[in-house]
């Protein structure tokens, strides 16, 4: 987290709510995924941050982009990333989608009717493509807190496995389009290095029946990800060491790979950039109602939703409590809040609650922190990830957060 002295002159300079975004954490984070899948090229999710500044570092340390909509490719290609280093991949494209994006990226097919479709497209344009194709595969990984690799399920996400057999000959008639790639993604906030490791085997496998039996020189192979974080004190973090030796010896055995030169991709999001973001924001009111005290702050729900979500959450069940539901809510004391500038001092139990009309605009409930005080700043980590981008901030038309990026103690809007 940012010293306090370089948050105070930010939010002097800028106001509130601010997320702030801080390079070091985000290299810190690469370098892991780096040093741990050497063989791979990492991907970095942008739904999880569109941040200019996030983008455009992530291309300038070799990284490819995945992005989830058109938009996402502009903001990729803005960023310096080269079209090879760009997947689209989304359910639902329209036809302006595919011509909006087809020479700024490598497509990935989400059924078959949009491989029809791109087909088409490429024939009135006199153009062929060569795009990736999602996989449902039949397998998953479950929702469970603790994941495991179960049998396929239904998704809307690809097309199923055991489909492609009995569309190779569909496939063949289209000859406007190559496949040269297949994509999976199952689930996200995994941190059970074997849990990754057996997703990563069973992906090689897929990838070696695409390749000989239905006959596709793949170029790439998209292994998704869902490489978590440690959201709380009970969550442990992946052993990269471990994982890092079971993946060396998983590509080593793969004869595919070597024999045809396949790219081996990876996507990212959460765990690059999660931990590089704080929440800042101001208490402007504190009250007490029948016994409960509240801090009220500027930007809640509206700023930064997840919180809010998790405490909608615990009041629906625990069962459903303990099953992440991505990428909205990630668990229970998924996000810390606190007033950094009065750490030491006794705590009390506190409600942190927005200024919206709706009562379920809470940050936190039922929270130890330094008797709050009209004038303190609050800050909630883990903003990094899934967080400004994911937030309805224009409800009650508030303003909406700034985002402030920082490099050493250089910051920029
Ligand atoms: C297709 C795809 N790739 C990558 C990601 C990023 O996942 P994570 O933030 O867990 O790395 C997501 C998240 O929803 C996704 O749907």
């Amino acid at each position: 987290m940012a010293d306090m002295t370089t948050v105070d002159r930010i939010v002097c300079d800028y106001g509130f709510p601010i997320y702030l975004y801080e390079e070091d954490v985000i290299a810190r984070q690469v370098s892991i995924l780096k040093e741990a899948l050497p063989g791979f090229n990492i991907f970095y999710s942008i739904k999880t941050n569109p941040n200019k500044h996030i983008c455009r570092y992530m291309s300038n340390q070799g990284l490819g982009a995945d992005a989830a909509s058109a938009n996402e490719v502009m903001k990729a290609y803005e960023a310096g990333f080269d079209k090879k280093d760009i997947l689209y991949s989304s359910p639902g494209k329209t036809a302006e989608d595919i011509i909006n994006t087809l020479d700024k990226a490598v497509i990935i097919a989400d059924s078959y009717n949009e491989l029809a479709m791109i087909n088409d497209l490429c024939a009135q344009q006199g153009k062929k493509a060569a795009v990736g194709l999602r996989i449902n595969p039949n397998f998953t990984v479950t929702m469970g807190s603790a994941p495991e690799i179960a049998e396929g399920a239904s998704s809307k996400f690809g097309v199923d496995e055991e489909s492609l057999l009995d569309n190779k000959g569909f496939i063949e008639t289209l000859q406007c389009v190559e496949i040269i790639g297949i994509h999976v993604y199952l689930r996200s906030q995994i941190l059970d290095e074997n849990v990754l490791y057996a997703y990563f085997k069973r992906i090689f496998e897929l990838a070696s029946t695409c390749i000989t039996q239905m006959n596709w020189n793949l170029s790439f192979i998209d292994f998704g990800g869902g490489f978590g974080i440690p959201y709380t004190k009970g969550d442990s973090a992946i052993n990269w060491q471990t994982l890092q030796l079971q993946m060396q010896e998983l590509v080593d055995n793969q004869a595919i790979v070597a024999k045809d030169k396949i790219r081996l991709i990876i996507e990212s999001g959460r765990f690059l950039v999660s931990e590089a973001g704080s929440f800042y924001t101001k208490i402007v009111d504190v009250k007490e109602s029948r016994g409960q005290k509240f801090a009220i702050v500027h930007g809640g729900l509206n700023g930064f939703l997840r919180p809010s979500i998790m405490n909608i959450f615990r009041q629906i069940s625990l069962n459903e409590a303990s099953k992440p539901f991505e990428p909205l809510f990630s668990g229970l004391n998924a996000f810390e809040v606190s007033i950094p500038a009065r750490q030491g001092e006794p705590l009390e139990l506190v409600s942190v609650a927005g200024n919206l009309c709706t009562s379920t605009d809470l940050l936190a409930k039922d929270v130890y922190l330094p008797k709050p005080r009209i004038g303190d700043i609050l800050c909630v980590n883990n903003a990094g990830a899934y967080s400004y981008t994911l937030s309805p901030y224009d409800f009650a038309s508030h303003p909406r957060p700034r985002e402030i990026y920082i490099n050493d103690d250089k910051y920029i809007e």
